[in-house]
């Protein structure tokens, strides 16, 4: 395994690939499941020459916690679906890797066994870095109830997915007949919320009736930094710091809610804008290269989060797969760096990146 895209080759030749389409696959004609990549590809590096820099360091702070890598795992559903092992073996790579894992709120394994198996690979002295995703509920109990969950846990943020107001549309799922988990596999924290439910991922609810009310309400009945993840509006970014969200998490849910949004890359620099600098933004969507993240950073983001990628390493190799992932990315981020002649994450300035040519004219 020598790039990501080797992982997303061999998790293909391993899996089901009912399961393959479900993870590659985005919503209708997928066409910003490309636009987030392409918009990698579309803009170049200037880099920097002669700069006399040491060797570059990648530590950064993300809501006054450490992480030793620019790079989180973004929340994504079903690990067990790939590896026997699940979320257990992803929160020990990362862990590993110093790499904030989001822990989706449909994850195959309790928020509370994933946190124990982080903690036991993280470095001494190192806090967990894990964060919970959450989609909030109509019946705030519930809510309550799964907030409570990933408190107990010891995450350290809750990251609020607000771009799914219905599920998106997979139309590869719907031809391939993917509507459930296996039999065996269940949404671990949802199990026992109420009399009688099992984890079924019929539990989550979608609602389009949520509204800014529900995070002012989601803030008074947690201590836990809020992150809203989804918003691609600069006047949404603009309301989440009126609303007091600690963070936001720039994505357009890999492709697999509204079909035809902008790349999340192409959205960045309006976000930014509008948030000037009073919180942190994190960008993800189609990173698949150290010089992405290199690029997103340079615009204003303070790290990217990376979905498929996570799930075609630990379908391929387990454990050892996103290991070898994050050591990968780590190794591309360096490089870039270096090359670009900055000696951290802080030097990587707007001035960096360009629009690729489109011609004389
Ligand atoms: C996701 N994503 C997601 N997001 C979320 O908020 N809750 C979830 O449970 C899931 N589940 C999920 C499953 C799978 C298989 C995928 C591919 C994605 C979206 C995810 O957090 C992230 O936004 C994108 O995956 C980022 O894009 P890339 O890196 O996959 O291109």
């Amino acid at each position: 395994m020598f790039c990501v895209k080797d992982f997303e080759a061999a998790a293909r030749e391993k899996l089901d690939p009912v399961h393959a389409d479900f993870i590659a696959g985005g919503a209708r004609d997928e066409i910003t499941v490309r636009a987030n990549e392409e918009a990698f590809a579309r803009l170049r590096l200037l880099p920097r020459v002669l700069r006399g820099r040491a060797v570059p360091g990648l530590d950064v702070t993300l809501l006054g916690g450490h992480a030793r890598l620019p790079v989180l795992l973004s929340p994504t559903a079903f690990h067990k679906l790939v590896d026997p092992e699940g979320e257990l073996a992803t929160a020990r790579a990362a862990a590993a890797a110093g790499a904030v894992m989001i822990a989706s709120m449909a994850s195959t394994v309790a928020v509370g066994e994933i946190a124990d198996a982080a903690r036991a690979a993280a470095g001494p002295g190192e806090t967990v870095p894990l964060w919970f995703q959450l989609y909030l509920q109509p019946d705030p109990e519930i809510t309550e109830a799964l907030v409570r969950r990933a408190t107990d846990a010891g995450c350290t943020a809750l990251v609020v997915t607000v771009d799914s107001p219905v599920l998106g549309a997979s139309e590869r799922n719907r031809r391939n007949g993917f509507h459930d988990l296996p039999a065996g596999l269940r949404c671990e924290n949802l199990v026992d919320l109420r009399d009688g439910e099992f984890g079924h991922v019929r539990q989550i609810a979608m609602s389009p009736e949520f509204s800014w009310e529900h995070i002012t309400w989601l803030r008074s009945v947690t201590e836990l930094p809020i992150l809203l993840k989804g918003v691609l509006h600069p006047e949404d970014a603009r309301l989440a710091v009126r609303h007091g969200v600690s963070g936001l998490l720039l994505s357009n849910h890999g492709g697999r809610q509204l079909d035809t949004v902008p790349a999340t890359l192409e959205a960045l620099p309006a976000i930014v804008a509008a948030v000037a600098g009073r919180i942190p933004v994190l960008l993800d969507g189609g990173v698949r290269r150290g010089t992405d993240a290199v690029k997103a950073l340079a615009l204003g983001a303070r790290a990217v989060g990376i979905g498929r990628p996570v799930m075609w390493a630990l379908a391929a190799d387990g454990e050892k797969g996103v290991r070898r992932l994050l050591e990968l990315l780590r190794e591309e981020i360096e490089d870039a760096l270096a090359l670009c002649g900055a000696a951290g994450l802080d030097e990587l300035t707007p001035d960096l990146v360009r629009p690729a040519w489109s011609g004389p004219l």
